[in-house]
């Protein structure tokens, strides 16, 4: 596998066939790649809402009306469609559920460990939360991060996707409840297999030249 070719082939996806699901394997790789996508000190501030069914999808295409109308057909026809949402807050009880997990995962094998760990995750959490003030901003960051891993990965695994933030954030909050679960809605992946009507799928990608993004120092 050549993983630059990936890059060149993946593109967004404007229109959905509505016919064709993805596979249950293929979506538990979907899911492994949302768990696993990296964060800064791991401190995954992410949920991921994911909606494989009729009902579900047209909860999420409530959010895509009027100016973001254009994006409620790529929900509707979309196999898979994930909401990325970032916590509202990187509070101490968040820190410990990591904190914890990381023990049971067997990273933290003394007290000094587990101790280093919270010291060194806590410096940067605080530095972002009260000398910054921007903790917000620094999560919503790491949720990106899963955005990128799902598009390049979903392109592996031959599953087309639309990343969408073409939509109506806090009517999509209301809807899930995420306030009471202290979440808010960062963007949306729509995921399944383009139709005909993919107008996106005939037309050559377009990116600026290498020596415009790229410096070799
Ligand atoms: C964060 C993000 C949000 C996007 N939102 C939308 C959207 O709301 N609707 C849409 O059709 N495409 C959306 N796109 C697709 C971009 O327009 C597309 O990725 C870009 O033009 C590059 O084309 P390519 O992905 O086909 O290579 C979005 C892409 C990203 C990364």
């Amino acid at each position: 596998m050549n993983i630059a070719d990936i890059a060149l082939s993946r593109h967004a996806t404007k229109a959905f066939d509505p016919a064709r699901k993805i596979p249950a394997e293929l979506a538990g790789q979907i899911e492994t790649l949302l768990r696993f996508s990296p964060s800064s000190t791991n401190a995954q501030p992410w949920h991921f809402f994911i909606a494989d069914n009729d009902a579900g999808k047209a909860r999420i295409a409530k959010a895509a009306q009027g100016a973001y109308g254009a994006n409620e057909p790529k929900i509707r026809n979309a196999s898979h469609v994930v909401v990325f949402c970032t916590r509202a807050a990187m509070d101490d009880a968040h820190l410990a559920a990591v904190l914890a997990q990381e023990a049971r995962d067997g990273r933290l094998p003394t007290d000094e460990a587990r101790a280093n760990q919270h010291r060194g995750r806590s410096f940067y959490v605080n530095m972002h939360r009260f000398e910054r003030r921007d903790a917000q901003h620094w999560m919503e960051k790491q949720v990106y991060l899963a955005v990128g891993t799902l598009l390049l990965g979903a392109g592996a695994l031959g599953i087309d996707a639309c990343p969408i933030e073409g939509f109506d954030q806090a009517l999509l909050d209301e809807e899930l409840g995420l306030r009471e679960r202290g979440l808010t809605s960062a963007v949306i992946v729509a995921l399944g297999y383009r139709s005909d009507d993919d107008f996106n799928a005939k037309l050559p990608k377009s990116r600026l030249p290498t020596e415009a993004v790229i410096t070799r120092l």
